[in-house]
């Protein structure tokens, strides 16, 4: 409630301090009631907003769920405006209640305003570059032992395998746990509650339902994760090497100022927030190397410069989530129109990624790029978003892909099963290769 009310009060002096009183507008788009804007938003999504933007230009409308009216912008000077905006005006948290039943009340992902802020203090010092670099050996363990299970000469698909290396390096790098009976239980239940899609996400719109069947098991699967992980916490906070250890938990327990529900939410924003993305990337990142091979040939002799501009160039054109959202607290001015309140802001780096202007022949993988040149890039390349709520995680993802890259280089050698490119599907809140990223392993 108080959040509310001071967002009402900062949208009235916003109001009044950048407005007068006037006629409030909205970007042309295609006139499409919401049912039609719903099902051509989330079924053919990209070719439907390349098609917009070259009809009405960087700024359009659609009305489509769950935003409502949703203003789409592919223009950097905007993206900076919104990004750079007044908390208080762009909210993001209140978008993502729906995963409340998942990754808790407290979680920053729920946030917004001052509370957001707390919660994010608290989560950030674990994630810093420098101290993530000390993750570097146990990911290129992890990915070692992964590869050590692939077939050779029968396809199969990475993208499955991308994952168990991303959950496991949530669960060792994040939870810091590797062996023993919980950590087993852990695996059993953590890659089953972050195994969500439309259907469980309609038992969290209509409670009712979560009496019921997969729901039921659903709901049954997250309220034992999150015991095993408050006895996880409780038993931590008693560990006297508690203090010298690595993982991301053991740092916030010694931090001090989070409850064991706080610590607990934080687990599964993580886990939710980092596990499907990274993988997702990681299986873009090998659709698009295997069908370039002048740049798998220099990603497999490569220096890690080589490895980030591979990373970087994924990201510009497969950003696995390809656009973040603001929600209008208040009217504001953007890009000569009036927007209102209660209009949702969607920055799409898929089409600012795919602009001309930007990145010359956008749709060439060309990871030359970015070679010595990822200065400048905030609000050009947007694959974690940004602002305040750019995604913690990014200097985690970046050393987990470009270690799994150059460890799965030098061990196997891949080629796709087929030439064509992947299209995209949509899977929970990630774009990712259609058919898994199909491949065969010969050496
Ligand atoms: C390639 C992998 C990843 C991508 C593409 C990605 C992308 C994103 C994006 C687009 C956002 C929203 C930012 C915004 O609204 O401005 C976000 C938020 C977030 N990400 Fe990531 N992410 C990745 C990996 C991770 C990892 C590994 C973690 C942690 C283990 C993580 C934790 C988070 C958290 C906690 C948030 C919420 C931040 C907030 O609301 O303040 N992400 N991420």
């Amino acid at each position: 409630v108080s959040t509310r009310t001071r967002a009402a009060e900062v949208t009235d002096s916003h109001y009044a301090a950048v407005m007068p009183p006037a006629r409030q507008t909205l970007p042309p788009g295609p006139p499409l009631p919401l049912p039609l804007g719903t099902l051509v938003t989330w079924t053919v999504t990209l070719p439907f907003w390349e098609w917009c933007r070259a009809r009405y230009g960087r700024m359009f409308t659609v009305r489509c769920f769950p935003w409502g009216t949703a203003v789409f912008i592919s223009d950097s000077e905007m993206v900076k405006e919104v990004f750079t905006g007044d908390p208080a005006v762009f909210h993001a948290g209140e978008g993502n209640a729906l995963l409340a039943p998942i990754v808790g009340e407290r979680s920053l992902l729920l946030a917004d305003e001052d509370t957001h802020l707390r919660a994010r203090k608290r989560i950030l010092p674990p994630f810093h570059g420098e101290s993530v670099r000390r993750y570097a050996s146990e990911v290129e363990r992890i990915v070692a032992d992964e590869v050590e299970r692939w077939p050779i000469g029968e396809p199969f698909a990475l993208h499955p395998r991308m994952t168990a290396i991303a959950f496991e390096v949530v669960l060792r790098a994040v939870i810091g746990v590797e062996d023993g009976e919980r950590a087993a239980a852990l695996r059993q239940v953590l890659p089953a509650s972050a195994e969500w899609d439309p259907t469980i996400l309609a038992g969290w719109a209509v409670p009712s339902l979560r009496r019921y069947g997969r729901w039921r098991r659903h709901d049954a699967t997250v309220a034992e994760t999150h015991r095993l992980l408050r006895e996880e916490i409780a038993e931590r906070r008693g560990e006297a090497d508690l203090a010298s250890r690595d993982d991301v938990l053991s740092q916030l327990i010694v931090a001090g100022d989070a409850s064991d529900e706080e610590l607990c939410d934080d687990v599964m924003t993580l886990l939710i927030a980092g596990e499907g993305t990274s993988a997702a990337a990681l299986a873009w990142a090998f659709e698009r190397l295997l069908r370039h091979p002048d740049a798998l040939e220099r990603a497999h002799h490569g220096d890690d410069e080589f490895l980030d501009a591979v990373v970087h160039e994924t990201l510009r054109v497969r950003p696995v989530i390809p656009a973040v959202a603001r929600q209008l607290q208040a009217p504001v001015e953007l890009g000569g129109f009036e927007i209102p309140s209660g209009v949702t802001l969607l920055l799409v780096g898929s089409l600012l990624h795919s602009d001309p202007g930007l990145y010359p022949e956008p749709s060439y993988f060309r990871p030359e790029r970015f070679l010595g040149n990822t200065l400048g890039l905030t609000y050009t390349w947007i694959p974690f978003g940004g602002g305040r709520r750019r995604c913690p995680g990014a200097a985690l993802a970046a050393l987990e892909m470009r270690i799994a890259l150059r460890t799965i280089l030098e061990r196997v050698t891949l080629r796709a099963d087929r030439l064509r490119d992947e299209r995209s599907r949509h899977r929970n809140i990630t774009l990712v290769p259609a058919r898994g990223t199909r491949v065969v392993r010969t050496a």
